[in-house]
């Protein structure tokens, strides 16, 4: 099966790039058409696109909408024209306006950003041009650096290599072990087409979640008060259902405190 991964160099793509038998590379899509893009995804024939590439970050979509809007709404959109089976990419953020406690289903959103409103704009325009489509809501993912890969800012970096960091004692999110994001991504893009939560559960709060993490590395980063914050946490239970099953945020920092003798 051949499939085609957007963003492949990135902080996700590098990592299903690695895990998933089969993926390709797709050229950078920055700044393309939409005749650019369906040419592209025509010449390559793949059977699956998984779409990952995107501006992910908060503020640079709240400074310049019309950069997100092309990478976060336009792109993927012309990916589903292109009639493949694709998988993309989309962020547990669209809770982050939501009024009730949480967990969240699928169906309950709120977005309270420009990132989260362009990724749930994109979700509805690529369900409806193409319904095999699957969409993968994901958490704040970690990782420790990757040869070759651009880091990025994340909870496990921050709890080891900053003097001081401030989580709430109210927020309840998960966050994800993303080299178990890309393994699963051989049963993900088999999915059928819908909207799922994707990745770990987590019933402690954000600080009680990083002092866990202090104690057990026994790091001396301070934890301060950040103040409340909107819930992101999802309930996975869609995702669960189609036998796809993460452990939960302090699992999942166990294995990778395992995985990179910690
Ligand atoms: N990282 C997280 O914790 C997190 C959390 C929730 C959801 N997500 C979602 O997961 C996906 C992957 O995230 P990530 O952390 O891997 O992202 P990333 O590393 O910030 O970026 C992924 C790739 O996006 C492409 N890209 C950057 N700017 C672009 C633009 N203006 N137009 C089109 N493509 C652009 C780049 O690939 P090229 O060099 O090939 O252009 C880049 O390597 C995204 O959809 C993101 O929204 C991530």
């Amino acid at each position: 099966m051949k499939i085609l991964v957007t963003g492949a160099r990135g902080f996700v793509g590098a990592r299903i790039m690695a895990a998933l038998e089969g993926a390709e590379a797709v050229p950078s899509l920055q700044g393309l058409g939409e005749d650019d893009v369906l040419r592209l995804i025509d010449a390559a024939e793949p059977d699956v696109i998984v779409h990952t590439a995107a501006i992910s970050d908060i503020p640079t979509c709240e400074k310049n909408p019309e950069a997100s809007f092309h990478a976060n709404v336009e792109i993927p959109v012309w990916l589903a024209k292109a009639g493949v089976k694709c998988v993309l990419f989309s962020t547990d953020q669209v809770y982050s306006g939501c009024e009730s406690e949480g967990p969240y289903r699928e169906e309950e959103t709120c977005p309270a950003n420009v990132y989260a409103a362009h990724k749930l704009e994109m979700e509805q325009r690529v369900l409806k041009i193409n319904d095999r489509s699957v969409l993968l809501r994901a958490t704040w993912m970690y990782d420790m650096p990757m040869y070759g890969v651009p880091n990025r800012d994340n909870f496990l970096i921050s709890m080891l290599r900053k003097p001081e960091v401030s989580f709430s004692s109210t927020q309840h999110r998960a966050v994800t072990y993303v080299r178990e994001v890309a393994e699963w991504m051989n049963k993900a893009i088999t999915l059928p087409g819908g909207i799922y939560n994707y990745g770990s559960e987590n019933r402690l709060t954000m600080k009680e979640t990083a002092a866990w993490l202090k104690e057990e590395l026994s790091l001396p980063v301070a934890i301060r008060e950040a103040g409340p914050r909107h819930n992101l946490w999802m309930d996975c239970s869609r995702i669960r259902a189609q036998g796809i099953r993460f452990a939960d945020t302090t699992g999942g920092l166990r294995q990778c405190i395992k995985d990179y003798s910690l």
